[in-house]
C-alpha cells in the first residue's frame, strides 16, 4: 500500500486565501497588517527563509519590512531596534531570524519582543501560554503540523504520538499541542535508547531532528501518520527530510513530502499569526 500524501502546498494555498480575505477586510478598516523581519549576518539558509517570508506576505496582502544588518551588529543596537518596532503601530508582528551571531544572546533578544507581536511564538510568555492552554501565539512549524493533521480529519484523542526531537522551536511545542488534543505523547531525542521500539508503537510520528533517514520503513507501524519536519540535503544536493520517504510511504497511511510538506505550512502559519496580531491590535482612537 502507498500512503496518502498530505500536500502542504495545496493546504497552504487554501489557508493563505483565507488570510488574504481577512487582510483585505482589515485594510478596509484602515489597518494594514505589518510584519517586520530582522536578519543579522549572511547565513545563506536564513537569507532564503527570510526572502520567502517577505514574498509570502506580499502575496497575501500583508505589509512587510525586511531589516538587514551586518554580522557585526551589536546586541544593544539590535535590542534598540526590537524596542522601536514594539512601539511602531504599523508593525503587528516581529520576527528575528535565528540563528543570530554568537556574540548576541538570542534569548535576550526574543524576550525583548512584545508578546503581543511575537508571531514566531518563541517568547517565554508564548511558550508558557501554550503550556497552560491559554491563548497566545503558537510556533509556526508545529502549528503547521497540527493544521496538516486537522486537514485529514485526524482525531488525536487516545492516539500515541511520538515526536522525535526536543527543540524549543519544534519538538517541545509539538508535544504540547498534541497533548492538548488528547494524544498520548512520547518525546524521543538523541539520548533515547531504542527509538525503533518507540516509533513502532506510534499512530503519529513527527520527525524533527535535522538528520536524514532518522525514520525508516522498518520503524513505522502500518497505517501511521508520518510528518516530516526535516530540511536536509542528500548526497546529490537535493532537498530531503528526516524521513526515508520512498521506503516509509509504502508502510505509512499518510505522509508529508519534503519539499512541499511542512515547509510551506511554516510560512503560512506565520502569515496567520501576523494577521491575528493585527486583528487583535488596539486601534488608535481618533478624536472627533
Ligand atoms: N530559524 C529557523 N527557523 C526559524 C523560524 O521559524 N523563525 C525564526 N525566527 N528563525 C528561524
Amino acid at each position: 500500500m502507498t500512503a496518502h500524501i498530505i500536500d502542504g502546498i495545496a493546504l497552504s494555498r487554501q489557508l493563505r486565501a483565507d488570510v488574504a480575505l481577512r487582510a483585505a477586510a482589515l485594510r478596509a478598516r484602515g489597518v494594514v497588517p505589518g510584519l517586520a523581519v530582522i536578519l543579522v549576518g549572511e547565513n545563506p539558509a536564513s537569507q532564503v527563509y527570510v526572502r520567502n517570508k517577505v514574498k509570502a506576505c506580499e502575496d497575501s496582502g500583508l505589509h512587510s519590512v525586511l531589516e538587514r544588518y551586518p554580522a557585526t551588529l551589536g546586541e544593544a543596537e539590535l535590542l534598540a531596534r526590537v524596542e522601536a518596532l514594539n512601539r511602531d503601530p504599523a508593525i503587528h508582528g516581529i520576527l528575528v531570524q535565528l540563528p543570530l551571531p554568537a556574540h548576541i544572546d538570542a534569548h535576550k533578544v526574543i524576550e525583548a519582543i512584545s508578546p503581543a507581536k511575537d508571531v514566531d511564538g518563541f517568547h517565554v510568555a508564548s511558550a508558557g501560554a501554550l503550556m497552560v492552554g491559554q491563548p497566545g501565539f503558537w510556533p509556526c512549524t508545529p502549528y503547521g503540523c497540527m493544521k496538516m493533521l486537522e486537514s485529514i480529519g485526524y482525531d488525536l484523542k487516545g492516539k500515541h504520538a511520538v515526536v522525535i526531537g526536543r527543540s524549543n522551536i519544534v519538538g517541545k511545542p509539538m508535544a504540547l499541542m498534541l497533548l492538548q488534543k488528547n494524544a498520548t505523547v512520547t518525546v524521543c531525542h538523541s539520548g533515547t535508547q531504542n527509538l525503533k521500539a518507540m516509533t513502532l508503537q506510534a499512530d503519529v510520528v513527527v520527525a524533527a531532528v535535522g538528520k536524514r533517514n532518522v525514520l525508516t520503513a522498518d520503524m513505522v507501524k502500518p497505517g501511521a501518520v508520518v510528518i516530516d519536519v526535516g530540511m536536509n540535503r542528500n548526497d546529490e544536493g537535493k532537498l530531503c527530510g528526516d524521513v526515508d520517504f520512498d521506503g516509509v510511504k509504502e508502510v505509512a497511511g499518510w505522509i508529508t513530502p519534503v519539499p512541499g510538506g511542512v515547509g510551506p505550512m511554516t510560512i503560512t502559519m506565520l502569515l496567520v499569526n501576523t494577521l491575528e496580531a493585527a486583528e487583535m491590535a488596539p486601534t488608535v482612537a481618533h478624536s472627533a
